[in-house]
């Protein structure tokens, strides 16, 4: 399988790849049918077709079995000693961007901040760049994403959307359910999850932002859910007892999170055998630059933090969970995101018993 990065470094900045020497080629296409990593195109030249080398950069580095096939030698590659310092160079470069990155501890922090402002700010009709503190746009936001017209009426102050989905619509959560909500916000989903299990059922919803906790705390008493309950926590280590969650629900929040494999171990950890959990998340269909990655307003705009979608499904697999996608909104990028090569994913795991 083509590897996104080679010891660190994406495999796009290689171009590491072959060189076909014309005058010495006899078009046998030995080397295109031998390499099935889409390197060589065919192309017609003089009524004769050649090999010619269209996407250098799909070439697996130090692999050479083209050139062994070559029958001409006509094939030559750069030598490996160039190849390795050219890898040492960019991986420096790599590694002084990681350095500059935000520590976990920071980006936790900032993340705090910036919740803990939209919470202080909502209902109050001001504006930030993502529409929360406006009610018709967070409205909007989340027609988009996938809510119905009555669960919009479901505790509206509730919503300040910042949802990049619609979890609770993904599974069936059933009367009973016990259901816990990672990264609650001000309560929302939490407060349409509490509708699907009943009075029988229970909700957690955990945020590590407590001004989001208060808001979502005081949401609940006035609209009288008695079965919802948040505490204040940090989802890489849940606040929450072993094996006793039906249904794990998340919407737009572990891309936040810099330990995602420490997220899905606490998911799993929590849920029941046979437990499942719906996330809707927002994932990267493309490495981002060092300067996005180290851009606090993209990281509390859910866009720095998140991982390539591959990554992201390798990550939760790696939990112990069987992973189901469920559908994909690439057009989220353009409606929200600027065009930033993303989406927002929608899966369904499941913890077999
Ligand atoms: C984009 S908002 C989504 C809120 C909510 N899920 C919704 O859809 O309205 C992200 C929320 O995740 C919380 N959060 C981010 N990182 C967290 C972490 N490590 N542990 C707990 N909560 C976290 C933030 O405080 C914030 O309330
Ligand atoms: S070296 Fe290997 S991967 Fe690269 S073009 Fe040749 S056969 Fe394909
Ligand atoms: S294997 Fe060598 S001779 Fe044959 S097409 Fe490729 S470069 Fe030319």
């Amino acid at each position: 399988m083509h590897q996104e990065t080679y010891h660190g470094v994406p495999r796009t900045k290689i171009p590491w790849g072959p060189t076909i020497n014309y005058e010495k080629c006899v078009s046998c296409g030995k080397c295109a049918d031998y390499c099935t990593l889409g390197v060589y195109e065919s192309e017609e030249k003089d009524g004769e077709k050649r090999p010619v080398v269209k996407k250098p950069n799909n070439c697996v580095v130090f692999c050479t079995g083209c050139e062994e096939q070559c029958p001409a030698g006509a094939i030559t590659f750069p030598s490996k000693k160039e190849t390795r310092e050219l890898i040492r160079k960019l991986q420096k470069t790599e590694n002084d961007g990681q350095a500059d990155c935000l520590k976990p501890k920071e980006v936790k922090k900032t993340v705090k901040q910036a919740y803990a402002k939209i919470a202080a700010e909502s209902g109050t009709g001001s504006c930030c760049s993502c529409g929360c503190g406006d009610q018709n746009a967070a409205q909007e936001i989340s027609k988009s994403i996938g809510y119905s017209d009555e669960e919009l009426r479901v505790v509206p102050e509730a919503n300040l959307g910042l949802g990049c989905g619609n979890p609770t619509a993904l599974g069936n959560l059933k009367e009973g359910d016990v259901v816990l909500d990672l990264g609650s916000g001000a309560g929302f989903d939490s407060f349409l999850a509490a509708k699907k299990v009943g009075a029988s059922g229970k909700v957690i919803g955990v945020d590590m932002t407590e001004e989001m906790v208060n808001k979502a705390k005081s949401l609940a008493a006035k609209h009288g859910y008695a079965n919802v309950e948040f505490r204040l926590g940090d989802i890489e280590n849940l606040p929450v007892e072993s094996g006793s969650v039906d249904v794990v629900i998340s919407n737009c929040v572990i891309n936040l999170a810099p330990d995602k494999a420490r997220v899905f171990s606490e998911a799993y950890r929590v849920l029941r055998g046979g437990g499942r959990m719906y996330v809707s998340d927002i994932v990267l269909l493309k490495e981002l630059s060092i300067k996005q990655r180290k851009d606090s307003e993209l990281l509390c705009g859910c866009v720095a933090g998140a991982l390539l979608k591959d990554d992201y499904i390798r990550e939760i697999e790696r939990a112990g969970f069987e992973v189901k996608i469920l559908s994909e909104d690439q057009e989220i990028s353009e409606r929200q995101y600027n065009g930033i090569a993303l989406e927002s994913l929608k899966i369904a795991a499941t913890k077999n018993s």
